[in-house]
């Protein structure tokens, strides 16, 4: 009931401006999100470098209206490239369509992915497309799909909610697409997710279960401990050695765990959010845990 609220807040344009022009808030975003300049994300990529982690850098953004946002978008997304580049980062970009301008057509946002993942490839790099709520899952793997036709730097991601997931699986890895699986943080209806936590992490682990012993390298995005350990389980069963998949994890979130897992050897990479449009990001990361938002009201009200 909480997690529906908040979510359909996240969609609210008058509470993200509320929210998003009040001090206090703006500053309680900091705890998911690493600023609103680029120079503050490569801060924070550079801290967990050192710390041992990879990254997945994001500039966040959702739905632009029109053509020209889209392209400055894109614009702000080569420019990261060629920073990660030249700081000599350790990390990859996180994108998601709207943001490159799916809703105004399919054909100009395959355009922009195109050139994104064409100066990612230009420095050996790789760019993540991030799936969004389920009105968009078919048209980002179209996309994928094309674009991957033309160039290995670009991969997507898989969330374990929907029914549809298990053979969106088997055709990306067709066509060799590298693939993160989460368990999924949009609202959906009953008729293409499953409404239960428990029917979510089964799936879960069944995906992983294709994904890890495919022969590609995959990100398996989690901070749930069970998830983990499932996945070291499947890892083990199926001779796929640590270097061959990497865990994924949000920044600010399960700190502990991420610093265990690269104690433990494997391979962790950190999603580092930044930009102005951090609105529907924080809902979104407020709905997975109420204990967030009993947080965010008590510092609030102090
Ligand atoms: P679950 O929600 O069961 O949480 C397990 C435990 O993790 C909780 O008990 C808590 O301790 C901790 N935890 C989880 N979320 C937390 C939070 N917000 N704050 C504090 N603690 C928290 N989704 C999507 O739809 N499209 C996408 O492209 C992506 N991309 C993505 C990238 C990466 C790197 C990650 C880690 C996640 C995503 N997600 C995503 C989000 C994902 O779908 C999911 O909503 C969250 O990861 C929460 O699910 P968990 O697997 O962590 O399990």
């Amino acid at each position: 009931m909480l997690r529906s609220t908040l979510l359909k807040l996240s969609e609210s344009k008058g509470f993200a401006r509320w929210v998003t022009s009040n001090r206090t808030t703006r500053r309680m975003s900091h705890r998911f999100v690493a600023g609103e300049e680029l120079d503050e994300a490569i801060s924070a990529a550079r801290v967990c470098n050192d710390q041992g982690m990879l990254v997945s850098l994001d500039y966040l953004g959702e739905n632009v209206a029109t053509a020209a946002d889209a392209q400055r978008a894109r614009n702000a997304y080569l420019a990261v490239f060629d920073r990660i580049a030249a700081e000599k980062l350790h990390a990859n970009v996180s994108c998601k369509l709207t943001q490159l301008g799916l809703d105004l057509s399919l054909e100009f946002c395959e355009g922009q992915v195109l050139s994104i993942v064409e100066r990612a490839a230009s420095y050996d790099n790789f760019l993540r497309v991030d799936m969004e709520g389920s009105a968009y899952t078919e048209r980002t793997i179209d996309v994928v799909k094309r674009v991957r036709l033309r160039s290995p730097a670009i991969g997507t991601v898989i969330q374990a909610y929907l029914y549809r997931s298990e053979q969106d699986i088997q055709d990306l890895l067709a066509i060799g697409c590298r693939i993160r699986l989460c368990k999924g943080a949009y609202k959906e209806p009953l008729q293409v997710a499953y409404p239960k936590k428990d029917d979510v992490d089964a799936n879960y682990v069944k995906l992983a279960r294709l994904l890890l012993p495919s022969g590609f390298y995959h990100g398996i995005a989690t901070h749930d401990p069970r998830m983990i350990a499932a996945t070291i389980r499947v890892a083990a069963e199926n001779n796929v050695s640590k270097d061959d998949f990497e865990f994924q994890m949000l920044y600010g979130v399960r700190t502990d765990l991420q610093r265990r897992l690269v104690r433990d050897g494997y391979r962790l990479r950190i999603y580092i959010p930044y930009g102005r449009d951090w609105f529907p990001y924080f809902m979104r990361r407020l709905a997975e845990r109420p204990a967030n938002l009993a947080f965010f009201v008590r510092n609030f009200l102090r």
